[in-house]
This record gives C-alpha cells, structure tokens and sequence, in this order.
C-alpha cells in the first residue's frame, strides 16, 4: 500500500526565486490539491478545536486563504491584516524589518475586542517579523492570542525563537531546513 501523502509532500520547491540562492517553498500546490488543503487546513486547526477563540486573524496574503478557511471550520470570525492602504475603515498601523527596508500592515482598530480571543494564521514562518507585527497590532486592541499556525517553519531564520520569547505558543505543520 502507497503511504499518504504528508502536508510537506505536497509544497513545491522553486530554487533561485525571487533571487539567486533562495529556495522558495511554494504552497500553492498544497492549496491545488484538495486532500492537500483539506489536509493543512485540518492539521492547523486541530490544537485548537474545543478552545474558545473568538476570532482567525490571517496575515495577507496566503494567510487569507489557510485564516478563512480555519474559520469557516472553527466556526469563527476571520479579521484580516492588511499591507498598508488596503483598509477602508480607522485602522492601527505596526512597521517591521524586510530583508531591504520596512513595510507597514494594518488592522481595522474596532475588528477585536478586548479580551477577544484569537489565532494568528500564515502560511510561513521565517524571520517572524510579519508575525510579530500582526502579534502587535492584535495586542494593542486587546486580543489574547491563543496561538500562532503556521503551514511551514523555516527554522534556521529564527522566527519559531523570535515568536517563542514574546509568550506565543507557535504551531507548525512541517519544516525546511536550510534558507
Ligand atoms: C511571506 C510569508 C509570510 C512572511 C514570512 O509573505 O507568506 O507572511 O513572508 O516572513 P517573515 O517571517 O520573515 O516575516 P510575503 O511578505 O512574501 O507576502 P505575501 O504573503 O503577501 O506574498
Ligand atoms: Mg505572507
């Protein structure tokens, strides 16, 4: 008998994008298939299922994708954070570090109560500086976050450490090593 498929095996590697020495771990072929996304989708949430969360909060923009649906299932609201401009409403802006310069994401300032709870989903773990961004503007309205899923851990950039020191359960489906 041929053994499953694991979430990993489904995830593409790219090398040389977007630039030379880079190996980019390209999930949209997990997404494609549908015992994929229903595999990670599944997987993501499962720690959590029987915890009161009151809120998925995805990070744009593959977080969108793997958020809505682990709301859907939870039976949750979904708040998204957005690159900065794209939301209508009063928002709260973070800044963080890029591998060149800085980028700015968004929150609507009234998408969480306080004491709201709320899981964090994206779909890669590297450095942890888009994370701790949206971490930030979570914790500024008053969130408590549960916990942070992940699709991919990227180990050796740091951001399961980075993440882990600021008081996050972190949650990962699988890990490459390596950049
Ligand atoms: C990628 C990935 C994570 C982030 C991880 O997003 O989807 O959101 O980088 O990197 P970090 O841990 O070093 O912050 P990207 O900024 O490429 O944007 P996208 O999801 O909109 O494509
Ligand atoms: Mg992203």
């Amino acid at each position: 008998m041929t053994p499953q498929k694991s979430v990993r095996d489904y995830i593409r590697t790219i090398v040389d994008f977007p630039h030379e020495g880079i190996f980019f771990r390209d999930v949209t072929t997990l997404f494609a298939d549908p015992r994929g996304f229903r595999l990670c989708v599944d997987q993501l949430l499962h720690p959590y299922a029987g915890q009161r969360i009151d809120k998925v909060v995805g990070l744009e923009a593959r977080g969108f994708i793997l958020g809505g649906a682990v709301a859907h299932q939870l039976g949750t609201g979904f708040v998204p954070i957005r690159k900065k401009g794209k939301l209508p409403h009063t928002t709260i802006s973070q800044d963080y570090k890029l591998e060149y310069g800085e980028a700015i994401v968004e929150i609507h300032d009234d998408a969480i109560q306080p004491g709201e709870t709320v899981l964090v989903v994206d779909d890669l773990l590297a450095t942890g500086g888009t994370a701790e961004a949206g971490i930030k503007l979570i914790e500024r309205l008053g969130g408590q976050i549960v916990g942070c899923a992940f699709v991919v851990d990227l180990p050796d950039l740091g951001g399961r450490d980075r993440l882990t020191q600021l008081g996050m359960e972190v949650h990962a489906l699988c890990a490459f090593e390596g950049l």
